[in-house]
């Protein structure tokens, strides 16, 4: 599995990166699969190289994670966890509590890369004046590396939080909801980023939309309702089919990866799945060389317009 450095963190990271929430949470939501089965699975993503984990205490995966790398050198592994800031207490002790939980579930000293996550915009300037000075002194303790902030992508869907973020000089990493449908980050915040040097994560690489053909149907038709797409660029009855054809992708998935990787900015693209099948085509498609440049042309040409999606 490639490497990249993180950014300003130097950390060297996997581009591929576990994703522990998502639809799947690790195959743990609605039980789908067993714990020893999720702990399995981040296991034979370290085993293939990938060496970068994301969780949150949202998610209720902290655990597995904290299961799954009891045997392997804490430091060959990068944690990113994530303290919850929408319906919960955002108070000192409160934040202090959260990080000390997460710290037990996953059975470490230290995480690499903690996160405020889901940083709605109107909260923003609050949490960056009482929270982010706790975090600050929880760096110091040594029980966070690196600071980061994650967006709620789905109801911020033009990263006005981010852009804001971009004006503090303090966030090591963003993590960002990017795909081959809404291309709004690239701009407006991966372009920042390399300048600012931030490390950055992707999320939504894949999601619903580019994993579930029906899901990408209706959301392509609600593309065309809305304008931003025009019907003459899509053929409905084989949606982006031209990704596969011609052997340009394996499939929608491994062709939304490889479009996530190599966007100039992006250094961890994370995959969410509770299914090893799924794992081990991910692990192939984020170490397949780029798209051709006239598909990655035409997919940003498709979704120019495209601002009221993330592939939910
Ligand atoms: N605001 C935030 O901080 C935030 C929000 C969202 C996500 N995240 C993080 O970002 C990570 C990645 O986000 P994401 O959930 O959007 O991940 P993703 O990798 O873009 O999509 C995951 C979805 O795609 C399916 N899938 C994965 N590989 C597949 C394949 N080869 N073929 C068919 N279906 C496939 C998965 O189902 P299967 O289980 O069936 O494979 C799952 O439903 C999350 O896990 C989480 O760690 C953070």
């Amino acid at each position: 599995m490639d490497t990249i450095t993180l950014g300003r963190t130097n950390l060297q990271v996997s581009v591929m990166g576990m994703g522990g929430g998502g639809p799947s949470r690790l195959g743990s939501r609605d039980n789908r699969i067993s714990e020893a089965e999720s702990i399995a699975i981040v296991q034979q993503a370290l085993d293939a190289g990938v060496n970068f984990i994301d969780t949150a205490e949202a998610y209720g995966t902290e655990e597995i994670v904290g299961k799954a790398i009891k045997d392997r050198l804490r430091e060959s592994v990068v944690i990113s966890s994530k303290k919850t800031t929408w319906d919960t207490d955002m108070s000192r002790e409160a934040v202090i509590s959260s990080l000390e939980n997460s710290l037990r579930r996953l059975d470490t000293d230290y995480i690499d890369i903690y996160h405020l996550h889901g940083v709605e915009p109107d909260k923003y300037e609050p949490y960056l004046q009482d929270v982010v000075p706790v975090l600050q002194a929880m760096q110091q303790q040594g029980k966070i590396r690196f600071i980061g902030v994650t967006e709620a992508w789905n109801s911020d869907k033009e990263h006005i939080m981010l852009q804001r973020a971009l004006q503090d000089d303090i966030w090591d990493v963003f993590m960002v909801g990017y795909n081959l449908l809404n291309q709004t980050a690239r701009k407006t915040v991966l372009q920042p980023c390399i300048e600012q040097n931030i490390g950055t994560l992707i999320m939504f690489a894949v999601r619903r939309a580019l994993s579930l053909p029906d899901h990408l149907k209706d959301t392509l038709q609600k593309l065309i309702d809305s304008g931003e797409l025009d019907a003459v660029e899509i053929d409905m009855n084989d949606p982006l089919g031209f990704l596969t054809a011609d052997g340009i992708a394996e499939s929608i998935p491994d062709a939304a990866y490889r479009f996530s990787r190599y966007t100039p900015g992006v250094h961890v693209t994370l995959s969410g799945t509770g299914n090893p099948a799924h794992l081990q085509q991910n692990i192939a498609s984020l170490q397949r060389p780029p798209l051709p440049s006239e598909t990655v042309e035409r997919l940003n040409h498709i979704f120019r317009k495209v601002r009221s999606v993330t592939g939910q």
